[in-house]
């Protein structure tokens, strides 16, 4: 329930591969329809970090599930503007901009394949989704953590876009990168992400897909809105203006 009123809280699952588009979709749809937005995946990352920053050795499942359950993870709204969406606090400490360097990239995907660390990260997300309206975004909300959601997108893209999307990213921030070795981490995260045994990447079985390849961003929101609009009004749930 929300706080204060009498209305059940509207829960939304965005769930799909790497550079799917989720974010950019959830934050402008947050924005439009008023709900909290959360990115689950910074919470996997904040670990990653804290791992690797305080030489937790990563193939030591005991002493990284041990670090998981230990660190305090908060999501807050922006405290800088320097063109966060979210500022991530992990033991106090600002790493908003650390939870996205190659070095968390390219172990993250190991560290969020440990069951005791995602034990870990599951109940915390749903307190979260227990607060409010909310869109949150993943891999695993629409199958684990919130099973019951309102509307369960999946968004999808083909492989070859998703990297480029990432390359043109990085070298908007003014990052060297070259766009093969981006193709092959995309492959090589699909693969770990989709083939773990707890929770792997999947559709869950009433998830609407929406497939991004070649869309726009503006496309992407419009047809998602509509989806989403749809899918309350026929379960009776308040809409959300604007
Ligand atoms: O969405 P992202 O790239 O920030 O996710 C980082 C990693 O965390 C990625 O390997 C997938 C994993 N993840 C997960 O396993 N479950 C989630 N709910 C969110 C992310």
């Amino acid at each position: 329930m929300q706080a204060g009123l009498n209305i059940p809280a509207t829960t939304i699952a965005i769930d799909g591969p790497a550079a799917s588009g989720k974010s950019t979709l959830a934050d402008l749809l947050a924005r439009r329809l008023g709900y909290l937005y959360f990115d689950t995946g910074v919470m996997y990352r904040a670990v990653t970090w804290a791992a690797l920053t305080r030489n937790v050795p990563l193939e030591d499942e005991a002493a990284v599930t041990r670090l998981a359950a230990e660190l305090h993870i908060e999501v807050l709204p922006p405290t800088v503007e320097d063109g966060r969406r979210y500022t991530v606090l992990a033991d106090g400490v600002d790493v908003t901009w650390a939870i996205r360097s190659p070095e968390v990239d390219a172990s993250v995907s190991r560290v969020a394949a440990y069951p005791g660390v995602r034990s870990a990260m599951v109940p915390q997300q749903r307190r979260i989704a227990a607060r409010g309206s909310v869109i949150m975004v993943g891999r695993d909300i629409g199958t684990v953590v919130l099973p019951d959601a309102d509307v369960k997108l999946y968004l999808d893209a083909t492989v070859e876009e998703r990297a480029r999307r990432r390359w043109l990213e990085m070298r908007a921030q003014g990052r060297e990168a070259d766009y093969e070795p981006v193709l092959a981490s995309m492959r090589q995260r699909d693969e770990m992400d989709s083939h773990r045994d707890v929770s792997p990447l999947c559709a869950a079985h009433d998830a609407i897909i929406l497939d991004t390849t070649g869309k726009s961003v503006e496309e992407v929101l419009a047809e998602a809105e509509r989806l989403i609009r749809h899918a309350l009004a026929a379960k009776g749930k308040p809409c959300p203006s604007g």
